[in-house]
């Protein structure tokens, strides 16, 4: 590959809250896209971080209303049915091998991420659930720790970037439009190297 086909592989994989809930993912699938996390570099290569592949029916409804979603949307409370995830994969921490994984959970779900837009799947990663409830309705055991839930499927939504100006008071937060797309400011190249 080279970095164009990398560039342009790393710009269009973006977050998506609406998904074709008639679509399923199949264990298989997602059990490759978890592999993917073997090739992650990982502090210490202690490799302290397990997932749960959530795909059942009763599961998935059980997970989803401990989900927050789109934070900047205060009138909008998830994807209606229909458009929900068809899978889930909660990363947790095996806390066997310490409290902390410096930053491998961020480097595998960008892995799992890139690797899913490869195959028309897209998704969003979730940090703002409930840790307790979540931990008690996977029956998790003690020592593993939820630190992310990746929501995924087919994507039922239309994202797009939009250049921010430059202005560092500019807006951050992404927005909706009437016509359903959803725009995701980014800033510009300029605002983020500091000295060269
Ligand atoms: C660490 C992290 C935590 C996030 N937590 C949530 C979340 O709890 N709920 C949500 O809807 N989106 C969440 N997101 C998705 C971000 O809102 C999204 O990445 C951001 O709006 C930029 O969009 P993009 O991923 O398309 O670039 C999270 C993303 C990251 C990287």
């Amino acid at each position: 590959m080279d970095f164009d086909s990398f560039r342009r592989l790393v710009m269009s994989d973006r977050t998506v809250r609406r998904f074709q809930e008639d679509r399923k993912v199949s264990l298989d699938t997602l059990e490759n896209l978890v592999e993917l996390t073997r090739y992650c570099p990982s502090g210490r290569n202690a490799q302290p971080l397990r997932y749960v592949i959530v795909t059942e029916d009763a599961e998935r409804a059980e997970v989803f209303p401990l989900l927050k979603w789109a934070g900047y949307f205060t009138d909008w409370d998830g994807p209606e049915s229909g458009e929900r995830p068809t899978a889930y994969l909660v990363q947790c921490l095996d806390t066997k091998y310490g409290k902390d994984c410096l930053c491998d959970d961020g480097l595998q779900l960008e892995a799992i991420t890139l690797g899913m837009h490869t195959l028309g799947l897209a998704g969003c990663i979730i940090k703002a659930f409930n840790h307790v409830r979540l931990a008690e309705v996977l029956k998790l055991d003690e020592r593993y720790v939820p630190r992310y839930v990746l929501a995924l499927g087919y994507p039922a939504e239309d994202v797009r970037i939009e250049d921010m100006t430059g202005d560092e008071n500019a807006d951050f937060k992404y927005y909706r439009t009437s016509d359903g797309v959803h725009h995701v400011p980014k800033r510009p190249l300029e605002e983020l190297i500091i000295k060269k």
